[in-house]
């Protein structure tokens, strides 16, 4: 029997850098994904994508890092399912993807989900969301040494079709939003910046973010546990002991989780040119107050707003690369493409690479 896992990516519409603050997201799956096929095989385990990329091992050879860090993901999972199960079997994974990696849309997360997903069923362990979430992050901080928050796993187990979910990561309350954007569609521009400087200065984030807490907590004799329950009074009254990067971090996070729970109404109201407003105003605070745009990012949301079609475009994911979503009129799509991908070549020397993104369902499973 192969068991057949389709693991999506992801675009998120506005809450950024938030989900580890313990703040508001706004996002939904992407109708692209990773087709992994799962077979037990008795002799060694084997992994391959449709990238030509390989690797096989024995499942009892001890843990060790890879140089390749793809490989990293495959030994992470399976020594986080170890830690349930010693005796897995081993395996063969055919991997293939229509999901580009490195544009910020969440390939690695669904790699690593899918790859829970499958060797759970595989090795017969019940894991429900949660645990495949919680898991899915232990291999992200532990192997991959990437202390990223939840928005992603989250939606790429609970995503509906046609719906972005308005997930609060701190007690994981959420509220599906219909998404029907009627004449606008989401556009994804990606910068073909691939983020080296990502995983460093993500951690520095996630770092001054605990730090911000830590002082604002002093300041007001609180005990907040994360940067999303502080008040506006409560930042300023802290101003003189934080530092200037850290105020900053704390007004972004602020502003943004406020961003996103207006947006989800916005929606709902049908009301997209107020919520284009608030995609660029999230922009601008990623590029000043949270500092992890690029001048690509920068480029494209600029071009975007000389675009009378574009009701709205930000950088989208971790930052410093990727892509940026863009709400864009659909009869204006080809001419808002044809016009920022000549513009974005003839400044960078590099092509734009662009998805029409629709959002799809969470994971799935097939046996065939
Ligand atoms: C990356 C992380 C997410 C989230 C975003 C920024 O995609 O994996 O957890 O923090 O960056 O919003």
């Amino acid at each position: 029997m192969i068991i057949k896992v389709t693991s999506p990516g992801r675009v998120n519409l506005i809450g950024e850098h938030t989900d580890y603050n313990g703040g508001y997201v706004l996002p939904c799956a992407l109708n692209l994904s990773i087709n992994l096929y799962f077979k037990i095989n008795n002799k060694e385990s084997r992994v391959k994508t449709d990238l030509g990329y390989s690797m096989s091992f024995n499942i009892t050879d001890p843990y060790k890092k890879s140089s390749i860090h793809w490989e990293n993901y495959v030994f992470g999972v399976i020594e986080e399912l170890k830690k349930i199960k010693s005796d897995l079997n081993n395996f063969s994974c055919d991997i293939k993807s229509s999901l580009p990696s490195g544009a910020g849309i969440s390939s690695s997360s669904a790699l690593v989900c899918g790859l829970i997903k499958g060797l759970s069923i595989l090795n017969n362990i019940n894991l429900d969301n949660s645990k495949i979430i919680n898991l899915s992050r232990n291999v992200e901080h532990n192997y991959i040494g990437l202390l990223g928050g939840i928005m992603d796993q989250y939606t790429i187990l609970n995503a509906k079709e046609n719906k972005a979910i308005l997930l609060n990561c701190n007690d994981l309350t959420t509220k599906y939003i219909d998404i029907d954007f009627g004449e606008l569609e989401i556009l994804l521009l990606d910068t073909n910046i691939k983020h080296n400087l990502s995983n460093t200065e993500y951690n520095v984030r996630v770092k001054e973010c605990k730090q911000a807490l830590k002082t604002i907590n002093l300041a007001n004799n609180k005990k907040y546990e994360n940067l999303s329950q502080v008040s506006i009074d409560e930042i300023n009254n802290a101003k003189n002991d934080l530092s200037v990067n850290q105020f900053k971090r704390a007004i972004f996070v602020y502003n943004e989780n406020r961003r996103a729970i207006k947006s989800a109404e916005l929606i709902e109201k049908n009301n997209l040119s107020e919520f284009g407003k608030l995609m660029y105003q999230s922009h601008e605070g990623l590029k000043n107050n949270y500092e992890v745009s690029c001048k690509e990012l920068d480029f494209l949301v600029d071009q975007s707003k000389k675009i009378d079609g574009v009701a709205g475009a930000r950088m989208m994911g971790g930052g410093f690369g990727g892509c940026t979503v863009n709400l864009v009129k659909r009869n204006e799509i080809q001419e808002v493409v044809k016009n920022i991908k000549k513009n974005y070549k003839s400044n960078f020397g590099i092509d734009l690479k662009v998805i029409i993104a629709k959002p799809g369902t969470g994971i799935s499973v097939v046996r065939i």
